[in-house]
């Protein structure tokens, strides 16, 4: 079986500066790469941003410069935040480099040829927000202005000549994708609401604009720009280099293993990509995963209503693992969530200083003392240590695949309990009290090193510096990390010494406790 795995974000909009809403999906899904790589994996992971069409036009003209330059700088901040979220994304697209621009008009020539598209007049709501057209059901007033209902969002009325794809022909073939293939629209609560809008009847789309200049050109009607959606979600295989298909990129990594995307892009993602695929006779992707919103109070927190949290203000405050710890623990994946720094203070305290920290500390500061600061050697499982240390070997397989269902709270909870009872292990067998009976001492020593390298491996990508850090008490660094090997006792027994480290996380005082 080929273990190859190719995981996108959503090219984000260079139209004003990252916030907490792009950091958790680029986390998310630099988690489930990570896992992957150590899960014996070659991963493709890929992010970027999407550059071109009227919203970013409008804001390019707003601070005054020409939009190229505008979205330079901008997508610059995304890039940026990558680095400093510790991303191990392996591209980073721009919609305005060349290597995109080619690969979109090459597939509107596809679509062309194999009449998809049709020249007409487009009437009808648009909102510049969403880059998205509305139909009129989808519309209602707020405080005299029309909006769509779904997003809030304020719409345009537009007129205009405008290449149409033949969505309509497409719909009963979505409808057969979906039920044949019951994991594309996950989590599973999302695929009826595209299922019923699909079946209420889907109309062609308007796929390009004449009103303004900024985006991709029609080849031979340069008087019309290619429609933003058409143009963003190209980037999945532009980044492959289709239409190259005999690239090694294409071959290993097309279609992609999962699509990870806000909840607010999934029309575009699992209706009209798919029907644009299929009318290219390019496979689809094996799955579209549309995560829930973090809330600012009840709202989304977003750009336009100026409600965001800077993830750039909290790593500095408090470090990147406790962000990513915080995110991908409290979040119920898949769901909306509030977030607050209250909550991410308790976080850090009771999981990472309280949980994690200290059992790291703890058994190697006892270490030091009884047991010359190496791994013991001499040791004898009972059945105590065999309970705690087979949990692991018995759950390896469900783990991979509540991954792949990405189910990611079963996995926090999993090392979440086995931080648990290793501590309450620790304790439990009381070591200090075993100092006449050293090969004992030395097993519940022992044990509780292949404890926090078992729970070190698997919070690695979590928290991939912390982990290394903590892996490096044993001399162990990345290459050593295979998911594999959680379920061996023997890891460690090399009677190696062990390495000092330093305080993991700080205690946060609160001053409201
Ligand atoms: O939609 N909570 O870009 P965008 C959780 N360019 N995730 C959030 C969020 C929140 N409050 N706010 C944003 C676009 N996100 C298009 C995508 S893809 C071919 C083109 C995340 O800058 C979430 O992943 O508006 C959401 O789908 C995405 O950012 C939207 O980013
Ligand atoms: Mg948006």
């Amino acid at each position: 079986m080929d273990k190859n795995y190719y995981i996108t974000t959503p090219i984000y909009y260079p139209s004003a500066r990252p916030h907490m809403g792009h950091a958790y999906s680029s986390i998310i899904a630099d988690f489930f790469a990570r896992f992957k790589r150590i899960d014996g994996y070659d991963v493709h992971f890929l992010t970027g941003t999407d550059e071109h069409g009227l919203k970013i036009q409008r804001a390019a003209e707003k601070n005054k410069i020409n939009p190229l330059q505008f979205c330079d700088q901008i997508s610059q901040t995304f890039r940026d935040l990558s680095k400093k979220l510790n991303l191990s994304n392996s591209d980073f697209i721009r919609t305005t480099e060349e290597r995109h621009k080619k690969t979109v008009q090459y597939l509107w020539s596809v679509l062309e040829g194999n009449n998809d598209i049709y020249l007409s007049k487009y009437s009808g709501w648009y909102s510049v927000s969403d880059e998205a057209f509305y139909n009129e059901d989808e519309i209602s007033e707020k405080e005299g202005s029309k909006i769509a209902t779904l997003s809030g969002s304020l719409v345009e009325w537009i007129e205009e000549e405008s290449y149409f794809f033949r969505l309509s022909k497409w719909q009963d073939k979505l409808l057969d994708y979906y039920e044949k293939n019951p994991d594309f629209i996950s989590p599973k609560s999302r695929k009826n609401e595209v299922i019923s809008f699909v079946k209420s009847g889907l109309k062609d789309l308007s796929i390009s604009r004449k009103a303004f200049s900024w985006g991709i050109k029609v080849p031979n009607n340069p008087s019309h720009i290619i429609y933003v959606w058409l143009d963003a979600l190209t980037n999945y295989i532009s980044a492959l280099d289709y239409p190259n298909t005999k690239s090694d990129l294409f071959k290993k990594f097309w279609p992609a293993s999962v699509h990870l995307i806000g909840k607010d892009i999934l029309r575009f993602h699992a209706i009209y990509w798919p029907a644009f695929l299929m009318a290219a006779k390019i496979p689809l992707p094996k799955k579209v995963y549309g995560h829930g919103w973090i809330l600012s109070g009840e709202e989304k927190m977003s750009k336009s209503k100026g409600n965001i949290l800077d993830p750039l203000d909290i790593i500095d405050e408090y470090g990147l693992d406790p962000l990513r710890y915080y995110l991908i623990k409290e979040v119920s994946f898949g769901n909306d969530g509030n977030i607050s720094q209250d909550k991410l203070e308790d976080c850090i305290n009771s999981d990472l200083a309280n949980n994690y920290g200290n059992l790291c500390q703890r058994v190697t500061a006892f270490a030091e003392k009884n047991c010359e600061s190496k791994i013991p050697s001499n040791i004898k499982f009972n059945d105590e240590d065999l309970i705690i240390l087979n949990k692991f070997s018995e759950n390896l397989s469900k783990l991979r695949v509540e991954i792949d269902n990405q189910n990611i709270n079963y996995y926090i909870s999993f090392i979440v309990q086995a931080l648990f009872d290793s501590n309450k292990y620790f304790n439990d067998q009381e070591p200090w009290k075993k100092k006449d009976n050293k090969q004992r001492l030395d097993t519940i020593v022992y044990t509780s090193f292949e404890m926090i390298r078992k729970i070190s491996f698997m919070l690695y990508p979590v928290i991939p510096n912390s982990a290394l850090k903590v892996l490096s008490i044993f001399d162990l660094n990345f290459d050593d990390i295979k998911f594999d090997s959680i379920a061996k006792h023997d890891y460690l027994l090399n009677g190696k010494k062990i390495n000092k480290i330093n305080i993991l996380f700080k205690k946060i005082e609160k001053t409201n406790d």
